[in-house]
């Protein structure tokens, strides 16, 4: 266990104080997976404070899935921890070792896009076009919400093919959609110690990360087929409920209208915001897509976007639609995060809209998914005859439930040695024990024959198991 000590003096509470300590022990690796920590009493003894501190530190700890107890033996670092979730992490991977692995494994990884199809041409094109014709200002420092011309075509855009009510003055161009969420953190989390957020269980762990990473609490609330269950919302307020109601991520559900319209009196209600991740929804693939929820109700909700799906998260441009009360605190937060996101990409962008290449390449893309998607699916149901596909036809990932199959992490990790990688639902749970023979397996990344081949080394992995 590592040595956790108190400092009364700081303006930080203790309980605070221990389970940064322990967090930081886990994300550092100085906590393993499996260990065991000390009871409560003994680590309140240890450092000499009320076992209620060390109490109220471990609850907040195992509801964000860091430590698990098991009856009668004790409290545990969870297995899937944010310490393997960290191992994922794009600078991780830079390191040679991994990269040779990577390029040797067919890689499932949920929420990855087909790079093979980015319109490098027209793209290009574009770019030349932007950078010889415009005005010299464009190369100057521009406005922190982004430029104005993608904000008129963008709201336009979403209007059409979301339902999305805003006036461009709503809507801040981001760095991504991870930006977006971060900065959306930091402005509705205004107390550190009481805050909270209610957050979709499973849920992908970056977001997750993004949330924990700002120190905010962490309530999960449950998801089943249909989305996120509103009769398990918390009694309490939550600063913001996050959910992705077009396509949830992992379980692929699309959240009801009775459902939608729950949460929404639940915000009303309790005078909080829904923040609404629309990453993927473009991608679907049976019956009309569900249009935003931010369609309904615009003083509750943030609505999130992305241009990393669609085109390319090299791009790094997404954006959050605010209602109008929160756009100036919030530009205010992007300034001085980096001041604005690249304003010539943002440029060519709406060119790429304006000039119609945009509905163009979602339709073209819509063909190649959906083509992905039945790849795998017919090639699981014929690799494995007691396999279930989970969620809807959406997106670029889906879930394989296989019977039986207990995908803890060695289990994972041989299947890796095989030449492919999944990754369990179980990874994305904050409850844990409830999905256990489910991966997921996106394909928006992989050609036909990499999906084909793929299946196959997993069931050749899986027989040798
Ligand atoms: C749920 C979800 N939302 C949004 C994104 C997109 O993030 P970004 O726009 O920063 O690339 C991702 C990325 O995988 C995601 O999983």
């Amino acid at each position: 266990m590592i040595f956790t000590t108190v400092d009364r003096t700081s303006s930080k509470s203790l309980t605070q104080q221990v389970y940064e300590q322990i967090r930081k022990g886990i994300l550092d690796k100085k906590l393993l997976e499996g260990q065991k920590l000390f009871s409560t009493r003994e680590l309140a003894s240890t450092i000499g404070v009320s076992r209620n501190v060390v109490l109220e530190a471990y609850e907040r700890l195992i509801s964000e899935g860091y430590l698990e107890v098991k009856p009668k033996s004790g409290t545990f670092v969870a297995k899937g921890t944010s310490l393997s979730k960290i191992s994922d992490y794009p600078y991780e991977k830079d390191k040679k070792e991994t990269k040779k692995l990577e390029n040797a494994v067919i890689d499932f990884k949920g929420g990855n896009p087909a790079i093979d199809h980015f319109p490098r041409k027209k793209w290009g094109q574009l770019t030349k076009e932007v950078c010889s014709e415009s005005q010299q200002h464009i190369f100057g420092y521009s406005d922190s919400c982004g430029i104005e011309e993608l904000r008129n075509v963008l709201a336009v855009y979403l209007q059409r093919a979301r339902g999305v009510q805003c006036q461009p003055d709503q809507i801040i161009i981001t760095s991504g959609a991870t930006q977006g969420l971060r900065l959306i953190t930091e402005l509705l989390i205004s107390d550190r110690q009481q805050d909270y957020i209610a957050v979709e269980d499973p849920v992908t762990d970056e977001m997750r990360n993004i949330f924990s990473y700002a120190n905010a609490k962490i309530h999960p609330v449950s998801v089943d087929e249909n989305g996120i269950i509103p009769e398990l919302l918390p009694k309490e307020r939550p600063s913001f409920v996050f959910v992705i109601p077009s396509h949830q991520f992992p379980l692929g559900g699309i959240l009801s209208i009775q459902r939608r319209l729950q949460l929404i009196e639940y915000a009303r209600k309790m005078d909080c915001y829904i923040v609404e991740d629309d990453y993927d929804s473009e991608f679907t693939y049976e019956g009309a897509p569900v249009p935003s929820m931010q369609g309904i109700e615009q003083e509750h909700v943030l609505y999130v976007g992305t241009f990393s799906k669609i085109l390319s998260p090299a791009l790094r441009i997404g954006y959050v639609v605010l209602p109008p009360h929160l756009v100036e605190d919030f530009q205010q937060l992007k300034w001085f995060t980096d001041r604005h996101t690249s304003s010539i990409e943002q440029f060519v962008l709406a060119r790429f809209i304006e000039d119609g290449h945009f509905d163009r390449h979602i339709r073209k893309m819509k063909k190649i998914y959906q083509e992905r998607r039945e790849v795998l699916v017919n090639s699981i149901l014929l690799a494995f005859k007691k396999a279930k596909i989970i969620g809807k036809a959406a997106g670029m990932h889906l879930v394989v439930e296989i019977p039986n199959v207990d995908f803890t992490k060695e289990i994972c990790d041989k299947i890796t040695s095989f030449g492919v990688r999944i990754y369990p639902v179980e990874q994305y749970s904050m409850k844990k024990g409830e999905h256990k023979d489910k991966i997921v397996m996106g394909y928006g990344g992989l050609t036909a024959e990499q999906i084909k081949k793929g299946v196959k080394l997993l069931k050749k992995a899986l027989n040798q198991i």
